[in-house]
């Protein structure tokens, strides 16, 4: 068995919705229209008493393992990309997904790569699998950005939501996952970091000095993501022998609903191809891709055969294209 697919896939929102209109009365300087406007979002979820990256995680993770029908024990590796940790630093995120699901002792880790991690994570657990011993792996993408957001400044605070996606990995007969590439390019990590020095305003109004908050030049990272996009499917579609055409559904890190629509017009998508949640979650950032896959997967869209084009791009600068063929039926 030398090939790799996806067979569960799950997904986990905080309770708590905001929509624009809720922004509004809570005192940011915006309005529905605007927001709608320049990024497609209506609402997004953001975490509460007793949610957090770590929850989300969870929940997701419960899942994807349901949905493949594969028991705890199974899994041979964890990996939960995401860039607001549960603690800063340690333990991992992973390593407290493995225990509160009850998976063995096998390797958990986090990733980092921002809102390209799930593209990140699915090819270093594609290649644990065709490399070692694991025969599933676990993939969840979880974030809760509201929590690194200054929610005094406008340009970012409507953008980003909280949530989290996940994939079960198995070994299979027969191929799954059909061509992937990684990118970088640290010469942009400017343009979009998480910063620190300047007293950050919290969801729940309260001031914190100096703490960690989400800093994006919002014209620029639009600009660098469209390019990088449209560089890296083409690659892609290259690498597979194959033409959009061919593609059943493309699912694009939800950042903005014009980079998705600019995006899909340079590559002759159609437009009802392009799987959009962005309107409901909002930005989730690693966790967008995994979490329209599941909505698609809720909707009955996915069927065997289907070819499904998952990109990422976001800090670092990063970005990232993986091709499956969907083999769940
Ligand atoms: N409500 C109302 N007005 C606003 C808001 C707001 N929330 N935010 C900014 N404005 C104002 C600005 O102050 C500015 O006013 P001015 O003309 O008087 O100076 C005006 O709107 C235009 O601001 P721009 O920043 O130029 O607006 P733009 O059309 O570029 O839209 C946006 C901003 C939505 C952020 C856009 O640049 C974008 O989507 N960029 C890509 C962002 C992205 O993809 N980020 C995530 C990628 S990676 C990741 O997911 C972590």
């Amino acid at each position: 068995m030398s090939y790799v697919a996806i067979t569960g896939v799950g997904s986990c929102l905080p309770k708590r919705q905001v929509t624009n209109d809720d922004l509004v009365a809570r005192g940011v300087d915006t309005s529905d229209d605007w927001i709608r406007d320049r990024s497609g979002i209506g609402a997004r979820h953001i975490v509460s008493e007793g949610e957090s990256t770590l929850t989300l995680a969870v929940g997701a993770g419960r899942m994807a393992l349901a949905n493949a029908g594969v028991a705890p024990e199974d899994i041979g590796v964890v990996i939960v990309a995401t860039s607001t940790q549960e603690y800063a630093g340690f333990p991992s995120t992973a390593c407290l997904v493995q225990h509160e699901l009850g998976i063995g002792s096998v390797p958990a880790f986090d990733m980092a790569a921002a809102c390209t991690g799930f593209n990140y994570a699915l090819t270093t657990a594609h290649h644990f699998i065709t490399g070692g011993p694991a025969k599933h792996a676990l993939v969840i993408a979880a974030d809760a950005l509201s929590s690194i957001i200054n929610w005094a400044d406008r340009g970012t605070c409507v953008l980003f939501g909280d949530g989290a996606g996940a994939v079960v990995l198995s070994a299979s007969d027969s191929p799954g996952i059909l061509s992937e590439q990684l990118y970088s390019d640290g010469s942009l990590g400017d343009i979009l970091k998480v910063d620190q020095g300047e007293p950050r305003e919290t969801f729940e109004g309260t001031h914190d000095a100096l703490a960690p908050y989400v800093f994006m030049e919002g014209r620029k990272v639009f600009k660098v993501a469209v390019e990088s996009i449209v560089k890296s499917v083409t690659h892609c579609l290259l690498d597979a022998g194959i033409t959009a055409d061919d593609l059943t559904h493309v699912v694009f890190h939800q950042a903005n609903q014009r980079i998705m629509s600019v995006v899909g017009d340079k590559l002759n998508i159609a437009p009802e191809k392009l799987a959009m949640t962005i309107e409901k979650y909002g930005n989730t950032s690693a966790a967008s891709i995994p979490i329209t896959l599941d909505d698609l997967n809720k909707q009955g869209a996915l069927k065997a055969g289907d070819l499904v084009l998952m990109v990422g791009f976001g800090g670092g600068f990063t970005w990232a294209t993986t091709l499956v063929k969907w083999t769940k039926s």
